[in-house]
């Protein structure tokens, strides 16, 4: 089993694509292990990003995280890090593959959506970024 950090990003929650997005989760046999709603600070965007602080985008997509409520989620599964990554398709919506969540919603490289892990250790920082194990079921 393992898991992965899911977030559903401002532009998802806005655009009331919440319950798409956890539909496509579920019927995928992804098991939802914890999830809440939050709006992250300027500051928070900026730890949970730190490994893009000097990436050209990194102003302008902390300022867009901590725009609006977010929605994140611990998934647990089978090879659930690599299935999520295949759900949300690539981060840049033009590049993904049709019927992919960010094919089928994203508007923008950076209103893309949906975040998630990209590997096993990334997975354990980003999952304990937000939830405490108590918060994990
Ligand atoms: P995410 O998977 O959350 O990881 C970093 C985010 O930076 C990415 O999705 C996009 O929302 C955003 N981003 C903006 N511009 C770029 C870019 N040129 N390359 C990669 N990510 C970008």
């Amino acid at each position: 089993m393992e898991r992965t950090l899911s977030i559903i990003k401002p532009d998802g929650v806005s655009r009331g694509l919440i319950g798409e997005v956890i539909k496509r989760f579920e019927t995928a046999g992804i098991r939802i292990a914890a999830m809440k709603m939050l709006h992250m600070s300027k500051k928070e965007a900026e730890g949970f990003y730190a490994v893009h602080s000097d990436k050209p985008f990194f102003n302008s997509l902390t300022d867009f995280m901590s725009s609006d409520p977010i929605v994140v989620m611990v998934l647990e599964g089978e090879n659930v890090i690599s299935k999520n990554r295949e759900l949300m398709g690539a981060t840049n919506y033009k590049d993904a593959d049709p019927g992919t969540i960010r094919a089928d919603f994203a508007t923008d490289i950076e209103k893309n959506v949906v975040h998630g892990s990209d590997a096993p250790e990334t997975a354990a920082t980003e999952i304990k970024y937000f939830f405490s194990e108590l918060e994990i079921h």
